[in-house]
């Protein structure tokens, strides 16, 4: 009895990423991390996986990510998990678990990894998608959201990513919103027959989502909805003028963008999205804010917050499209042995060349030359070493520059220094 067997394929909206892709993403990482820490941000990593009412309660009940985006299960004991859609709640969770408040000062703290939301897949958006964050807890200082776009903004040039634009908005605060509220559900409620489904009902749960409706018949009629800047308290205009004389005083470039509400509940004050020409529909590389009430809300002590995600994934499409960087593999030298008993010597000068930090492939099996030197340069080596029984006699062995064609004979201790100059490391 024979059962055909169908060929599995990964889940909707997921992918494999793959070499020399990969090699790409390793170096956007690279590039991150030495900023990272360069601002004096520390690693944190989180789990993937977090008790539901985290993000409930945090992201906000009536947002698309809870209503409709989450990966959510009941485990074996009926506990309700969620594979984490975001990483801002998991990281004011651990700060609070693991009492960081008491390490005095502020905490600043970064992760990259997977997010799950049950998006409609398309280019730009998947279902597992990566983030690269940062997170400042313990201050509420207008200087820090400067600084915290410094820092991303120095990324995105040491990146080469050009055609970007930071747009930027406060929300206000608990103390000023409600008035904003009042006139904003005022005007909806002269508008929101006109408004999708969805935004009738958000008019009257959450009218504040109504500004982060994605439909586009929507956008005339949000677009003449009253701005929340125009009803800040005096806290949070003063503070939204700092970080804008701040972000002046720096150099960085930013359009005040009124409606730019984001679509997570937990945020105070500044908020901010860094967009790139260089991606269509899903434009946003960032997303970014504060979040001042989220410890309190999380039953934190209060602490103030300020952080951003990129979209990894739309980030090195940005980056792809610069062209700045190749995805590539730079494999230094390629070990061909012909005959038994050049094998032993082969493996040791792999070996130790290897240890220097040279990368280095050596063939598995006994091959003539010219088949070596296929092999060779189909792996893009740069130079092929070339060992025989008249290599090991002379004590010298044949090093061939992939490039040129140029072949010399190289003594064995002298290799890694004939190599490594030509080499980038
Ligand atoms: P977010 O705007 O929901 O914010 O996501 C940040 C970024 O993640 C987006 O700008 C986008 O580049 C990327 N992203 C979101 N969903 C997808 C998807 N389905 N596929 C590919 N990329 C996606 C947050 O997540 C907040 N935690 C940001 C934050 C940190 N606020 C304060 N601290």
């Amino acid at each position: 009895m024979s059962t055909k067997i169908g060929t599995i394929r990964s889940v909707k909206g997921t992918r494999d990423l793959l070499p020399p892709e990969t090699s790409l993403w390793q170096r956007v990482e690279a590039e991150a991390r030495a900023i990272f820490s360069a601002y004096n941000f520390r690693e944190i990593r989180t789990p993937i996986i977090e008790q539901t009412p985290l993000f409930a309660r945090s992201v906000g009940e009536d947002t698309d990510i809870v209503t409709k985006e989450m990966f959510t299960f009941s485990d074996r004991d009926n506990e309700s998990i969620t594979l984490r859609p975001e990483a801002t709640a998991s990281v004011v969770r651990a700060y609070i678990e693991h009492s960081l408040y008491n390490e005095g000062g502020i905490q600043k703290l970064y992760y990259v990894g997977p997010m799950f939301r049950r998006e409609r897949p398309q280019k730009g958006r998947y279902r597992q998608f990566y983030q690269i964050g940062a997170e400042v807890l313990g201050s509420d200082q207008p200087t820090i959201d400067a600084e915290v776009l410094e820092m991303l903004m120095l990324l995105l040039s040491r990146l080469k990513l050009g055609n970007t634009a930071l747009l930027l908005n406060s929300v206000g605060c608990p103390l000023c919103r409600p008035e904003y509220l009042k006139a904003l559900r005022q005007t909806l409620d002269r508008v929101k027959r006109n408004l999708c489904s969805d935004c009738q009902r958000r008019a009257v749960t959450n009218p504040l989502r109504v500004l982060d409706c994605k439909v586009e018949a929507d956008q005339p009629i949000i677009a003449t909805l009253p701005s929340i800047l125009d009803h800040l308290g005096p806290e949070c205009r003063q503070h939204f003028d700092r970080v804008t004389a701040e972000l002046n005083d720096r150099g960085i470039s930013y359009t005040i963008t009124p409606r730019l509400v984001r679509g997570l509940d937990y945020y105070t004050k500044t908020t901010f999205e860094i967009t790139s020409g260089a991606l269509g529909a899903q434009n946003a590389v960032l997303g970014g804010g504060r979040y001042d009430g989220l410890s309190e809300l999380l039953g934190g002590p209060p602490t103030p917050g300020i952080g951003f995600s990129i979209g990894e994934d739309r980030l090195l499409l940005a980056v792809e499209a610069a062209a700045a960087f190749k995805a590539e593999e730079k494999l230094a030298v390629y070990v061909a042995w012909l005959g038994d008993t050049a094998l032993a010597p082969a493996s040791k000068l792999a070996r130790d060349l290897r240890r220097q930090g040279l990368s280095v492939e050596i063939g598995y099996e006994p091959v003539k030359l010219k088949r070596s030197l296929g092999v060779a340069s189909k792996l893009g080596a740069q130079f092929t070493v070339i060992i025989g029984e008249g290599e090991i006699a002379n004590g010298k062995y044949q090093v061939k520059n992939m490039g040129t064609g140029e072949q010399q004979a190289v003594e064995p201790e002298r290799l890694f220094q004939h190599v490594s100059e030509s080499v980038p490391q």
